[in-house]
């Protein structure tokens, strides 16, 4: 019998995708893939080396010279660009305004989808993302959407960007949570679209833990061996 369990998370921007998958990572000893640091990492790269955004063979031709490593520690997961940490660096505002730009690549999604089968072709994982259910793993073992209003994530932002000491205003994170949506949605590569066969949960009145417990609830149903 294979027990590999893989778990895809989708949604739009701050619906609080990373912190269940984490959660979730860490409850039942899954590997957590996010595959959004990996097209911050590229961003970063391209911020950093002034590779230009739209300049989607240079962007190619950088990250099939690089690595990204994500390593599990006592302080929680870090990213790493080849060796570098770039946990905290992928997180800031210059490189969530750019980043869509680069995720509309198709070549640069294809180097990236590549690598994200890979980390799932033989471990248990949960992975979140924007097309992880339609188009990296279309055969995971459970799919879920998570959704929440507009104002209720840009809150959630505002409060994460303030414990980390990164100031940001409510108004404005509202408009770029609607533009990324806008933007995420309507792009023509794997849009963010739900998978057929997802179950969607509405966050906007739920705390982590129920959105964690619900979905526990629902890989243990279907993999009972995971309950231990
Ligand atoms: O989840 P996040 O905010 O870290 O994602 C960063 C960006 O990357 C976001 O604009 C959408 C894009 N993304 C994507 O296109 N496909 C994924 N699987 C994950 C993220």
């Amino acid at each position: 019998m294979n027990n590999q369990l893989t778990v895809a998370i989708d949604g739009p921007a701050s619906s609080g995708k990373s912190t269940v998958a984490k959660k979730i990572a860490d409850d039942l000893n899954l590997i957590y893939v996010d595959s959004g640091a990996m097209y911050r990492a590229i961003t970063l790269m391209a911020l950093r080396k002034s590779i230009a955004l739209e300049n989607q063979e240079a962007l190619v031709n950088e990250l099939k010279h690089s690595s990204i490593d994500f390593k599990r520690t006592e302080d929680g997961q870090r990213v790493y660009y080849n060796e570098e940490e770039i946990t905290m660096a992928i997180r800031q505002n210059d490189v969530t305004n750019a980043v869509s730009v680069v995720a509309a690549h198709p070549d640069v999604r294809t180097v990236l989808v590549e690598r994200q089968r890979e980390m799932a072709s033989s471990k248990s994982v949960i992975m979140d993302g924007r097309d992880i259910g339609t188009v990296v793993l279309p055969k995971a073992s459970l799919k879920i959407f998570l959704i929440a209003s507009v104002d209720e994530r840009a809150e959630r932002r505002y409060k994460e960007n303030k414990e980390k000491g990164i100031d940001s205003d409510l108004t404005i994170l509202k408009q770029e949570i609607s533009e990324r949506d806008y933007k995420d949605s309507t792009r023509e590569v794997s849009p963010l679209k739900k998978a057929e066969d997802a179950i969607e949960i509405d966050t906007t009145a739920m705390s982590i833990e129920e959105v964690v417990e619900k979905i526990k609830k629902i890989i243990f149903e279907k993999h009972p061996e995971f309950d231990k």
